[in-house]
């Protein structure tokens, strides 16, 4: 048999010595410039095209040359998005615990879904679901899936949702699917995140009522009950949020459990950040009746700083989360039911380990050190939004009581939204800090997400300065 010359065989350690040193020089080389790198999205495209397309050779190359050209297109390509002054969406960093223990998953390479094929991934699983659930106060059963993001986590949920209204009227939905079944019905923020209706429309679920909310974004509790009294009897789940993307508002938790409650339907909650705030006593009160919903997703990747990507779905009764989505082929062995096997609880059957620098910055921040890091952020946005605040004709839009600043910028012989819009690109090209523009409630905004462990109060300020000198600049102009 000839052997080739592109393809390894035979385990030794040679190669991994030889590539995984290179890595690591060019990681930290990255990792030690980012504090002064420029922060913007480059724009390098035909130069990337050139480094890393061209047609896939035959011949193949040299594992070495290989990571060569990734480094020069991660020089070319990549956003600064783990710096501390990128405030763009909703992104958060990666604490270097985090880092480090990624590296050991992929070395690992352990494929979580059934603990014969991983123990250690199944028993950290159980042990992250114990922590979270006693971080978050959720009820002591709740049941936890990791996902691939809060989109696939608020998949999961109503899946458990769809499972358990339907079959408190008599329908199994998971072995008769969605012909001549009852109408399911679902209610929902007009400003929900719109990964809660793409889930809907995933899960078939089209009789969507939008509930429009408040002047602060939050479901209007008596335009709730007036919609809920129109909805005939029958299967209903109702969709709230734990931090509305632009603001960071919470809907009213208690009331809208309790009610939906009463009408025998489930209740959801997005929270891909906000649910965090639940880890602090000092924004637990934002977040008051939160244990009451029935579902909850989140992202690790987003305020617990893991690198990307991690999702999280919780239902509070794990049985209904397992009969929605069990699963039982003959080679998936589950015969041993105390054992945890992700493949039951969650849609993938492989899944990277993610769970493991999910435990391992739980294990090192320790539930004080979460809150100090959520704490510290609500305060500088607070800080960000003082100082924006303080300037003539800049507006910040919403109440900073999370890590979410929606700020508009005026001026008076021109619209705001153009104005708005200039001051944002000005300040996306300045390179100091980064952010995201959006709309809320029709208008241009740039809104600013404090989410990354490393951001101090002096980025804070650096980026205000930032900002408040376009916005001169453009009125001097
Ligand atoms: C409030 C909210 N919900 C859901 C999502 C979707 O999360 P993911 O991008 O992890 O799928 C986001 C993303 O920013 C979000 O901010």
């Amino acid at each position: 048999m000839t052997r080739s010359n592109v393809v390894p065989t035979g385990l030794n350690s040679l190669e991994y010595a030889q590539l995984l040193p290179k890595v690591l020089d060019a990681a930290l080389a990255y990792l030690d410039a980012l504090p002064e790198k420029p922060v913007v999205v480059p724009n390098n495209d035909p130069e990337l095209h050139q480094v890393m397309g061209g047609p896939l050779s035959v011949g193949g190359s040299a594992p070495e040359a290989v990571l060569e050209r990734l480094v020069r297109g991660g020089d070319l390509g990549t956003v600064p998005s783990s710096s501390s002054r990128y405030f763009g969406y909703v992104v958060g960093g990666a604490l270097p615990v985090a880092l480090a223990a990624d590296w050991l998953a992929t070395a690992w390479d352990q494929c979580g879904a059934l603990y014969d094929l991983s123990p250690l991934i199944s028993i950290l699983e159980e042990i992250c679901r114990g922590w979270l659930v006693n971080l978050f106060q959720l009820p002591r059963q709740t049941q936890i899936a990791f996902t691939p993001a809060c989109t696939y986590a608020n998949l999961t949920c109503l899946s458990a949702a769809r499972h358990a209204v339907l079959a408190r009227h008599g329908w199994d939905v998971e072995s008769r699917g969605l012909d001549g079944a009852p109408q399911v019905t679902v209610l929902m923020s007009e400003t929900i995140h719109a990964s809660v209706p793409r889930s809907l429309r995933v899960l078939g679920l089209g009789n969507v009522r939008t509930l429009s909310t408040d002047a602060s974004g939050r479901i209007d509790i008596s335009q709730y009950e007036d919609e809920l009294n129109r909805v005939p009897d029958g299967p209903l789940i109702v969709c709230g949020q734990v931090g509305e993307v632009n603001t960071g508002i919470v809907d009213p938790l208690r009331r809208l459990s309790a009610l939906a409650h009463e009408r025998g339907g489930w209740v959801h909650l997005d929270g891909a950040f906000g649910l965090w705030a639940a880890a602090t006593d000092r924004r637990y009160g934002l977040l008051d009746g939160l244990e009451l919903a029935d579902s909850w997703a989140t992202d690790a990747h987003k305020w617990l700083n893991v690198p990307y990507d991690c999702g999280m779905a919780f239902v509070a009764d794990g049985d209904v989360q397992h009969d929605a989505l069990k699963i039982s082929p003959d080679y998936l062995h589950q015969e041993n039911t105390e054992q945890r096997h992700a493949v039951g609880i969650g849609l993938h059957f492989s899944t990277r380990s993610r769970v493991i620098p999910v435990w391992a910055v739980l294990a090192q921040l320790g539930s004080d050190g979460v809150k100090e890091m959520i704490d510290r952020h609500c305060a500088l946005a607070r800080m960000l939004a003082a100082l924006l605040a303080e300037e003539p004709y800049v507006e910040v839009l919403n109440e900073v009581s999370l890590n979410q600043v929606a700020v508009r910028f005026h001026r008076p012989d021109r619209d705001s939204d153009t104005h708005t819009m200039q001051v944002s690109a000005a300040f996306q090209q300045a390179g100091v800090a980064w952010a995201s523009t959006s709309r809320w409630r029709g208008d241009a905004i740039l809104r600013l997400s404090v989410i990354n462990w490393a951001t101090t109060e002096e980025d804070i300020t650096q980026a205000a300065t930032s900002l408040l000198d376009c916005h001169r600049h453009l009125i001097a102009s």
